[in-house]
């Protein structure tokens, strides 16, 4: 089946498709020998060799996980200091995977991992605004003020954050459990909201990223994405705008994901 250079090199996972677009108009692109400028051109992965720099690029199936990123594991590729990635603990996926986002070396939770670069950058761009969710485990208690300076912004590097939800889930001793909603992805942002109010972030884990979650998978755990799943992720990161639900869907999710759950059996690495 043919189609678009662009969108067979972001599908391959060599580049997102604007990088890709990039690559061709540099020249760097050739398919059966022949340099491609021409954004329109299309190709058959079966039977064109497309080169980038020379090289055969093999068209990867698009894949699509869900990974209960344990803690004391990185979302970089490449670690100089040697540490455990996230892409290790997705054993016999072919793909070139990558994580749509990160999360910090200390932080655990849902984690989605794909080779399909142009959805990775819907889904990471800011102007999505799919939700994410997180657990924070907070030295002491924040108050109703704190709580409220939470949910309208605060000011943390790079500026004030947007309208968040923020609730205690519970108090344990000295400190508290906070359920926090974000639809923004910015650098260490849940530490550094935890900090701005004055009650340090002690553990954190996403519990949830837009609507898929982690409540039945262990750390470590990882299953392929249904492919309604994967329409369902194109879909909010098209339509989410600023407050609306859609980055969110709880009840949709949870009944997808009970729906799911009752035909597909093995949890931690459903296919389709
Ligand atoms: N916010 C953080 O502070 N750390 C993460 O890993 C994710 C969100």
């Amino acid at each position: 089946m043919q189609e678009r250079v662009q969108k067979f090199l972001s599908h391959s996972g060599v580049a997102s498709r604007r990088q890709a677009e990039q690559m061709m108009l540099d020249g760097r692109v050739t398919v059966n020998g022949t340099v491609v400028r021409e954004l329109g051109a299309k190709v058959d992965p079966a039977v064109d060799s497309v080169k980038v720099d020379g090289k055969r690029v093999h068209g990867e199936t698009p894949a699509y996980v869900l990974l209960y990123k344990p803690k004391g594991t990185i979302c970089t590729l490449d670690d100089p200091q040697g540490r455990p990635k996230v892409t290790d603990l997705v054993k016999g996926v072919r793909a070139r995977l990558f994580p749509v986002g990160r999360l910090d070396f200390d932080t655990s939770g849902a984690l989605l991992l794909t080779n399909d670069g142009e959805l990775a950058n819907l889904l990471a761009h800011p102007r999505h605004h799919v939700a994410r969710t997180y657990v924070a485990k907070v030295k002491g208690v924040p108050s109703p003020d704190k709580l409220e300076k939470l949910r309208k912004g605060v000011y943390i590097e790079g500026g004030r954050t947007r309208p968040a939800r923020a609730r205690v889930l519970s108090v344990k001793e000295k400190n508290s459990l906070l359920l926090l909603e974000l639809r923004e992805g910015r650098n260490r942002q849940v530490k550094h909201m935890c900090q701005a109010i004055g009650h340090a972030c002690l553990r954190l884990e996403r519990v949830a990223f837009g609507f898929l979650d982690i409540t039945e998978m262990k750390p470590g755990e990882w299953r392929h994405l249904l492919p309604r799943e994967v329409e369902g992720l194109r879909d909010l990161a098209l339509k989410s705008e600023p407050g609306d639900e859609a980055g969110r869907g709880p009840r949709r999710a949870k009944k997808r994901r009970g729906d799911e759950a009752a035909g597909a059996g093995a949890k931690a690495d459903r296919r389709d």
